[in-house]
């Protein structure tokens, strides 16, 4: 007797385990205590019992019955609140962050520089990264038999068109297609056939600069390259230009900025001599001018290059420019 009701009740807790819709529940509920269902049939089966035995054992059916009708409730109780809660989320909860991308270090300190120079009045230009051999060396006054041209240092693509090695380009581009007076500056991605290693990339970033004007003097460039210094870095922050030589300006210069992380004492990243080399600069030479268009005998200017993953180096005091390019989004997370 205990037997039937044991089994019943058994195999009751074992399969509410395993409910998992409403719809389950309702199955659930038919087969145990529906008119056919388990609890019924066990009622019908009084008639088997030894006659001094079924008034206890319809008693214990009875509790049985309750019992289950009771966890029953309990059950779709439960099953209900979790549907509501599926239809009406609670909204007083917390967000959970969806991964967002960011800024790429680079694309970052590109926009830091076109906000400095912007703000010094400079217009933002763009040229192709895939050029000429007029725009990349010879209308920049580089002659044939000048040593950026060897196959080592520049890729080509045929005799003519070759990936540019630098943004100088874009300052003929402008100069044919805009009257001076002329205050641009033009980011963007050049091309040499380096071996990557810590300070080496096949490619990298650089921004040009360009101002074409009566009266332009070297004295100007130097303003622009210090005013950007102290903006870019701080005001503790000096500039100093050293003799150089560009074939496209006349007179030319390198330029460095006193170390940020050792303030010109002298440290490791400055090997010792307290100023980083940012790039060079001079004023634009004649023949180039000729070349775009200017008349060198009406105006003057002077050009300047910068190159983006060294000053975002510097800035984020990062040691190997390979890192701006391997994509591991343990590096890039982190701006
Ligand atoms: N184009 C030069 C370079 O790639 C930099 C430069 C730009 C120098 C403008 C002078 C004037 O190194």
């Amino acid at each position: 007797m205990n037997e039937i009701i044991e089994k019943i009740r058994n195999e009751f807790l074992q399969e509410s385990k395993s409910l998992k819709s409403l719809q389950d529940l309702e199955q659930f509920r038919v087969k145990f205590l529906g008119r056919k269902g388990l609890i019924s049939s066990a009622f019908d089966r009084m008639g088997e019992i030894p006659k001094e035995e079924r008034p206890l054992f319809g008693k214990a059916l009875n509790e049985l019955k309750k019992e289950l009708e009771n966890r029953y409730q309990t059950l779709l109780h439960s099953f209900k609140q979790s549907d509501e809660k599926k239809q009406h989320p609670d909204l007083t909860l917390p967000g959970r962050m969806p991964f967002a991308g960011g800024r790429h270090p680079l694309l970052k300190v590109a926009d830091e520089i076109k906000d400095i120079f912007r703000s010094l009045g400079f217009s933002i230009e763009d040229g192709p990264e895939i050029e000429n051999d007029f725009y990349n060396f010879e209308a920049l006054n580089i002659p044939k038999t000048h040593p950026a041209r060897d196959m080592q240092d520049t890729l080509y693509i045929t005799e003519d068109i070759l990936l540019r090695t630098h943004t100088s380009p874009v300052q003929i581009r402008v100069m044919q297609r805009q009257k001076p007076p002329i205050q641009m500056i033009a980011p963007g991605r050049v091309y040499r056939r380096d071996t990557p290693d810590a300070s080496h990339s096949p490619f990298f970033h650089q921004v040009e600069g360009l101002v074409v004007d009566k009266g332009i003097t070297f004295a100007d460039l130097k303003g622009v390259i210090q005013a950007f210094a102290h903006r870019m870095f701080g005001k503790d922050i000096q500039v100093r230009f050293r003799p150089s030589f560009f074939p496209f300006t006349e007179p030319s210069a390198e330029y460095d900025f006193t170390c940020v992380f050792c303030g010109g004492k002298g440290c490791r990243v400055c090997k010792n001599t307290g100023w980083m080399e940012i790039s060079g600069a001079g004023m634009v030479h004649p023949n180039v001018f000729k070349a775009a268009g200017v008349d060198p005998e009406k105006y003057t200017g002077y050009a300047f290059g910068m190159g983006i993953d060294r000053i975002a180096m510097i800035k984020y005091g990062i040691d190997d420019i390979r890192i701006f390019f391997e994509n591991d989004i343990r590096f890039l997370n982190q701006f």
